[in-house]
């Protein structure tokens, strides 16, 4: 039994009341690596106290859960620096991908790439995050779009959650784009990856839910459903990269499968909405790949809010359309360009990521029996974490129990 005491707790639990379901003067008691009792530090139980073997000085500093940050495409080889230029000087992002650039670039980087180098690219991208207080991440394949690298890139991801202290939970991306030798033939390119690539991904445990890029330079919404079955008969959930360039009404059949989450989601229109209400499915927007692409249209937030939609807020760290490594960054982007509110912002990178990944049972909030995960933070108020832009307050990160100062 190990006790924090003299912190200001931001525990994202709805069940305590005020923003961010603060508590003053808090203290958490942590036992084997989860957290066994939190309140108010004046009513910590005397038989908890006498029971400690560590205590530790909180100092008055905040403390948020463990950042979540859960939507990335973390591994991959390569970069797409070129193609950035290529957009400077005019170029779309989809034209770049129709002219065989775009992912299919970094595909091919990526089949280049060894596992120990996909691993250390990863690993660096990863570290910035860990040093802004993160503790679980999530991780998609879709850079191989052959059997051997998507099983490549999945067992780096599983790899990084080995070695590093970070939860990880992966998704296969298989149907992210049609690779050159299914060139014109995405029906084929499917069936390929429901009789070859899933079931060897699924029979390895190394996807912890299946993801799809339904789009115009993506799959259709007949090819996404085709998939998904095969995903769901594997026992696995889903999850869509969803009306990002156009309505395909990608969101609501992903509501028919119970997704775990629909992201991107700026041409979502209000029947999207309603379905993914009805369905509790969560809502990932990814500030940084709207920035970088200048998307103009903005996702539906105030619809999304009213509906209820739990809204959860990720990197989308990827090579092509956001190239970012920082979360904070990305509270800051979703309150001033989606105009979220900082605590809006923090639940959707705690809570609400949580629950996208499935991991809300023991993750997200700092609460009695989960994970003792926890970022403590040199700053006066929360709103803090959303509204500095380049700076860096994380004091240090606890991962099931264990102190890492930065
Ligand atoms: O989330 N939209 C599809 N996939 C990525 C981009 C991938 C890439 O351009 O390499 C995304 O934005
Ligand atoms: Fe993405």
């Amino acid at each position: 039994m190990e006790l924090w005491l003299g912190g200001r707790l931001a525990t994202m639990d709805p069940t305590v009341a005020g923003p961010y379901g603060a508590i003053e003067d808090g203290a958490i008691a942590v036992e084997d690596r989860r957290i066994a009792w939190i309140g108010r530090a004046a009513e910590l139980p005397g038989e908890l106290a006498s029971r400690a073997t560590a205590r530790h000085d909180l100092a008055d500093r905040w403390v948020t859960p463990g950042l979540i940050d859960c939507h990335t495409h973390l591994v991959y080889g390569g970069d797409r620096a070129a193609e950035f230029e290529l957009r400077l000087s005019g170029a779309t992002y989809e034209q770049i991908a129709r002219a065989g650039g775009g992912i299919r670039s970094t595909v091919k980087a990526t089949r280049a790439a060894d596992a120990d180098s996909l691993f250390a690219s990863a690993r660096d991208r990863l570290k910035p995050l860990l040093a802004e207080g993160v503790t679980s991440i999530e991780i998609k394949s879709g850079y191989g779009l052959d059997r051997e690298t998507e099983l490549r890139m999945l067992r780096v991801a599983r790899r990084l959650g080995n070695e590093l202290p970070v939860t990880v939970r992966t998704s296969f991306l298989g149907a992210h784009a049609v690779p050159p030798e299914f060139d014109g033939r995405a029906d084929a390119y499917i069936d390929f990856l429901i009789s070859d690539v899933l079931p060897a991904v699924s029979e390895a445990g190394l996807a912890d839910s299946v993801d799809a890029f339904c789009e115009t330079i993506g799959f259709t919404l007949l090819q996404t459903k085709r998939l998904f079955e095969a995903a769901t008969a594997r026992g696995l959930p889903v999850r869509l990269h969803a009306e990002q360039l156009s309505d395909m009404k990608g969101a609501v059949l992903a509501s028919h499968f119970k997704a775990l989450s629909a992201d991107h989601l700026e041409w979502l229109e209000a029947d999207g909405v309603e379905a993914l209400a009805a369905a509790g499915t969560v809502a990932v927007l990814l500030p940084g790949a709207y920035y970088f692409l200048r998307e103009t249209k903005l996702p539906p937030i105030a619809a999304l809010r009213q509906a209820g939609v739990p809204i959860a807020i990720a990197t989308d760290c990827n090579p092509g359309s956001s190239p970012v490594t920082s979360l904070l960054l990305m509270l800051s982007m979703a309150c001033t360009l989606f105009r979220l509110t900082p605590g809006e912002a923090l639940a959707g990178v705690t809570r609400h990521a949580a629950k996208a990944l499935a991991l809300d049972d023991s993750h997200g909030t700092l609460s009695v029996g989960k994970a003792a995960d926890f970022a403590i933070w040199d700053i006066e108020r929360p709103a803090e974490l959303a509204y500095r832009i380049g700076f860096n307050p994380l004091y240090a990160t606890v991962r099931a129990g264990r102190s890492t100062t930065r």
